[in-house]
């Protein structure tokens, strides 16, 4: 379901600031073989441009459905290293990217992030180690190595040390490392960042995170992408019929 935009949403704006990104266009005639990884993912084949929130955009989708490849796309577009960090953060412990941000045409506000950062979830240890070894990197996590801290820790150490104004962030699956009430310290943290200039493209399979009011929320599926309504997501849905109904959804579980 796509809800109703307002106008200052349609021109990018926020707050009379511009967004960092405006929008993404999939230049699909340079695809040598729509056939072949990342353009034979649905989702990834199909749309044409989307536009970002000025504040946060997410997106949700089943496993497999292709966010971590979009979202990593953003990001080396933007110009991020693609194993995550910071934008002079350069490094490889293996050649991962697919080649989607050399179809991704990015539309840039009139402004340019003063700072931004790439998380992964799924390489944020090799972050971490690769932290160890630079001094401006150990200083996003107060001076201590990440590989001493819990994951968690590690995580908002970084937000707290690290995010800062007018800053760019693109975040994969935040939630990760996050206990359900240091989800709603990063809910905050991202509250106060936004009203502080930043813009947050975020994948996420929290119903916690998903909650933030000023977003935009995409679905990767089977049929593209789409723009849904927190209530539409399964994961505001799923969650709050199970818990409300815990027996019964227990009950046919497990049955034979
Ligand atoms: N390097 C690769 N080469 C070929 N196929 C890949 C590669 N990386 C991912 N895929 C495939 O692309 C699809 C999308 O993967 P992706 O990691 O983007 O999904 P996701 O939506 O982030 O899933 P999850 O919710 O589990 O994190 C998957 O089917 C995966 O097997
Ligand atoms: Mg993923």
């Amino acid at each position: 379901m796509s809800r109703t935009r307002t106008k200052q949403e349609t021109r990018g704006l926020t707050g009379g600031m511009d967004s960092f990104l405006r929008s993404m266009t999939l230049l699909r005639e340079d695809v040598p073989n729509l056939s072949k990884y990342p353009f034979s993912i649905p989702a990834l084949r199909d749309f044409e441009t989307l536009d970002f929130h000025p504040q946060v955009t997410f997106f949700v989708g089943e496993n497999g459905s292709g966010k971590s490849t979009l979202v990593e796309g953003i990001a080396v577009a933007a110009g991020f290293n693609a194993e995550g960090g910071s934008r002079n953060f350069n490094f490889a412990t293996r050649r991962s990217e697919s080649s989607l941000h050399k179809h991704l045409r990015l539309a840039r506000g009139t402004r340019r992030p003063r700072t931004g950062y790439f998380l992964r979830a799924e390489s944020f240890f090799n972050v971490a180690t690769e932290t160890e070894n630079n001094e401006t990197a150990l200083a996003a996590f107060g001076n201590v190595s990440p590989h001493e801290m819990s994951h968690g820790e590690a995580f908002l150490t970084l937000v707290r040390e690290r995010f800062s104004g007018n800053g760019l962030y693109v975040l994969d699956e935040p939630e990760a490392a996050l206990s359900p009430q240091r989800q709603l310290s990063l809910l905050r943290s991202i509250h106060d960042l936004t009203r502080d200039a930043c813009q947050f493209i975020i994948s996420t399979h929290s119903p916690l995170l998903l909650a933030y009011p000023d977003a935009r929320i995409y679905h990767l599926s089977e049929k593209g992408i789409t723009e849904v309504a927190y209530e539409d997501t399964e994961h505001y849905a799923l969650t709050r019929d199970f818990l409300l109904n815990r027996e019964k959804y227990l009950r046919r579980l497990f049955e034979d």
